[in-house]
């Protein structure tokens, strides 16, 4: 008899957290308990959650707030707060909510039937923020949402330190898993009919530090390489000082290491990059960018931009839409600055206002929607190949993506579903592709 016969998760935040969701949910269904997607219908919520800005965190707590209502109408229903936030906050979450019975940090889901147990027989809520690294690396079952991609975790935590970031303080410092695991985990999703494999990491480049194996990262790509069945890895997220010339070869030689990088930048402005701790210049930056164009012809680049970091100012924003046009990413993410706990960057002098904030927010945004389209036009009547994902949303087209990751829509069979289709590119929109499948 399962401890619990039916869960609910809610996720927020990055990709980390979407696969440390499907962990907690593959360990919960090997022991009889039913994912269900209604809340109310579920004996245990949990609440997978993200403080890496301020929006995130006021997300959850609302979301939690309306789950006071759900544990009202059935006391015996169990919330548990999960991920970032449980680690930050711990025991403090009680006294805004205390109706929530379990808190468990990143580094603790691994242990999630052990928390389910101990909060069953103590009948009082249970706080795991231990960050048990034996527990972190176990292989757990895992229960992916998707059939053909995977996401695969490399390393666990960040060394880094970038002043405006709680990720080293919620996460822990960097540990690698060995690579023999890595590569098992590998094979057997492809012995499970995955095609594409994406390696997570806060910063995949340094992947190795501290194993006590001769393995790096260009050399992990090699061996992810060699595993028949998979067809397409990628990997996020790389930091540009280290960026390596292995990682370019890698990504130059190696035939499944699909032509597509996405390297936070974050600012334009060597002064704000300095401040951030980046250590590199926007010139290191760019010169990164072309040794990478020049060895990987196409490579699609995206990036994390970060706008009104204190004492940002008009010069220093002009440089970061300087580094926009300079570069040309395929896409952007951009954020408002958002002050941290704990961050170095909190307690500096000369914070900027919320309205110039989002006025450089909106002015980048604008930029990038102009050259996003573009570097879409430009593939017009090239032939791209393109995993098949199945059908589009709206079901009349299929959809897949090409090496370079980007959605396109054509007319062919559903049952071309997990092949590679080579697709010639007759049109084109700021966020998608259109075709035909030719040859
Ligand atoms: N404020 C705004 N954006 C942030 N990021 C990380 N911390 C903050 C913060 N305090 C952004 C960075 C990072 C991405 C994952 O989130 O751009 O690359
Ligand atoms: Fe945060 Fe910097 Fe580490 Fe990325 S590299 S997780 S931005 S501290």
């Amino acid at each position: 008899m399962p401890a619990m016969k039916s869960f609910h998760i809610i996720t927020f935040g990055c990709q980390m957290n979407e696969h440390d969701s499907e962990r907690m949910t593959g360990i919960l269904e090997a022991q009889g308990s039913t994912l269900v997607s209604d809340p109310g219908q579920a004996e245990m919520i949990i609440l997978n959650t993200c403080s890496i800005r301020e929006k995130a965190e006021q997300k959850f707590f609302s979301e939690l707030g309306r789950l006071r209502q759900l544990k009202t109408e059935n006391p015996n229903l169990k919330i548990a707060v999960a991920g970032c936030i449980a680690q930050q906050e711990g025991r403090k979450i009680l006294s805004r909510a205390p109706y929530v019975d379990m808190i468990f940090g990143p580094s603790d889901i691994a242990k999630i039937s052990d928390i389910v147990e101990a909060q069953r027989v103590r009948r009082n809520p249970v706080i795991d923020i231990e960050g048990d690294a034996e527990y972190h690396h176990k292989l757990v079952p895992t229960s992916r949402t998707d059939s053909l991609k995977a996401w695969v975790s490399i390393m666990y935590g960040c060394d880094n330190f970038c002043t405006y970031c709680i990720v080293p303080y919620l996460r822990g410092r960097e540990r690698s898993r060995p690579p023999g695991d890595i590569v098992k985990e590998v094979h057997d999703l492809a012995e499970k009919g995955y095609k594409e494999v994406t390696l997570l990491g806060q910063n995949v480049n340094s992947y190795g530090k501290g194993l006590g194996t001769a393995v790096n990262f260009p050399e992990l790509l090699n061996r992810v390489n060699d595993v028949v069945g998979i067809e397409r890895i990628r990997f996020v997220t790389s930091h540009p000082k280290d960026l390596s010339d292995g990682l370019i070869t890698a990504l130059s030689d190696l035939l499944k290491v699909c032509e597509s990088i996405h390297l936070p930048a974050q600012s334009g402005s060597d002064r704000i990059l300095a401040a951030m701790n980046r250590r590199y210049t926007a010139a290191a930056y760019l010169d990164k960018v072309k040794k990478l164009r020049e060895a990987v012809p196409g490579i699609a680049l995206t990036t994390d931009i970060i706008v009104g970091f204190p004492g940002e100012t008009e010069d220093d924003f002009s440089m970061t839409m300087k580094l926009l046009r300079d570069v040309s990413f395929d896409s952007i993410f951009a954020f408002k600055y958002s002050q941290r706990p704990n961050t170095v960057a909190l307690e500096l002098a000369r914070q900027v206002p919320e309205d110039v904030k989002e006025a450089r927010l909106a002015q980048a945004l604008e930029l990038q929607q102009d050259i996003a389209l573009q570097k879409n036009k430009d593939l017009i009547g090239t032939v791209q190949e393109v995993l098949v994902e199945g059908p589009s949303k709206k079901g009349e087209t299929l959809t897949g993506r090409t090496r370079g990751n980007k959605a396109v829509n054509f007319i062919g069979q559903a049952s071309l579903r997990g092949s590679l289709a080579q697709v010639r590119i007759r049109s084109a929109a700021q966020n998608s592709l259109s075709g035909e499948i030719c040859g």
